[in-house]
């Protein structure tokens, strides 16, 4: 058996031992993290490092002292093995808290709740607005936004070629014969309350109305109105006055007053343009035009099957966007269409 030893074994001397320990517990201090460390390892203490390579020189000495240098390697080994167990376990701790630290939950933390969103303020004017007629002893009435034509124009007393009726203002429902109309205005309510109810009617209608506006600052093709109708014996104009100054009133102050124009409308007569002072406008208080009224035509009674000659009434009609612009100081109507959560924040988070 032949041996080929790789290298000479390198003389044991007190100062290639300390050299060799030194060079060890150095590696281990530097070594960051454990990986690191067992690099160290397999370079100053493992197979073909310095000191195994001094223990292996051992068998060299000469007999007399090799308890001598026995001693002197062992106890090199034994203090690398300890410094290197010491720096395992301190790294090994090192290790763990920081992973504790990164994967950390805190369990006394708030949650990121969703936001809970703010009603529109559209909404609440229109409720605000029914409220003060419900307040009085009227009820709310509704129809659909998709409309008969007879509902939208005929019963409410509009000539086959009135102009509202014409391509530019209404939106036609296909099939044109079946003559359906996107309502476009909320005085279809009054026929349905009329038809629908016994009499006396007070009735205030809140709803989604359509045009074939463009949408710009001041139109939406989609916007909604409020309708007033009262039908009883022995109505007349100042009961329309009473009512519509009350109502300016409980939305714009004690201050605000309504004044009439005389106007015309197919379902009014007389018809007037209604006028509202805004005490409290931006820029100053004014005359502002907010809506349309008037006293029922008998036509519209007529084709309601109420007798004009025993029952009378009135109607008025007025924008809620619009309403909502000079009340609150809305500048761009658009927004109100937008649903941005920053636009209706502003009017207050009531759920
Ligand atoms: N419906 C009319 C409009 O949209 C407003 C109105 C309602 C006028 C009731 C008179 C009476 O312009």
């Amino acid at each position: 058996m032949s041996e080929t030893p790789e290298t000479t074994p390198p003389e044991i001397t007190p100062e290639a031992v300390e050299a060799a320990v030194a060079a060890a517990l150095a590696a281990f201090a530097e070594a960051a993290d454990t990986a690191a460390l067992k690099t160290a390892r397999t370079t100053h203490s493992g197979e073909g490092s310095p000191l195994s390579r001094l223990n292996a020189s051992l068998r060299q000495v000469a007999p007399e002292r090799k308890a001598e240098f026995g001693k002197l390697v062992g106890m090199a080994r034994g203090e690398v093995n300890k410094a290197l167990a010491a720096r395992e376990e301190e790294l090994a701790a090192l290790e763990l808290a920081a992973r504790l630290e990164a994967e950390r939950v805190d369990v006394t933390a708030l949650a990121s709740h969703a936001r809970i969103g703010a009603r529109h303020p559209l909404t609440l004017l229109q409720e605000e607005i029914s409220d003060v007629f419900v307040g009085m002893g009227w009820e709310v009435a509704e129809g659909p936004e998709l409309e008969h034509e007879w509902f939208n124009f005929d019963a409410l007393n509009f000539d086959v070629d009135h102009p509202a009726r014409q391509m530019q203002d209404t939106f036609f429902v296909d099939p044109i014969d079946r003559h359906l109309v996107m309502r476009t205005h909320t005085s279809p309510v009054q026929v349905r309350s009329m038809l629908e109810r016994e009499l006396p009617v007070y009735v205030v209608c809140p709803g989604r109305v359509y045009r074939t506006d463009e949408f710009d600052a001041t139109h939406l093709p989609v916007f909604s109105q409020v309708e007033g109708l009262v039908i009883d014996k022995g109505i007349t104009m100042a009961h329309l006055k009473g009512t519509l100054d009350h109502f300016a009133r409980v939305l714009f102050g004690p201050e605000a007053k309504t004044r009439l124009r005389t106007n015309y409308f197919p379902f009014t007569e007389p018809s007037a343009e209604l006028d509202l002072w805004h005490p409290t406008f931006t820029g100053g208080a004014r005359w502002i035009e907010w809506g349309g009224c008037g006293m029922v035509n008998p036509n519209v009674l007529r084709a309601a099957g109420i007798d004009p000659e025993v029952y009378s009434g009135f109607a008025f009609g007025m924008g809620i966007e619009r309403t909502l612009m000079f009340r609150s100081d809305v500048q761009d109507m658009r927004d109100m269409a937008e649903g941005d959560i920053r636009f209706s924040e502003q009017f207050g988070m009531v759920v």
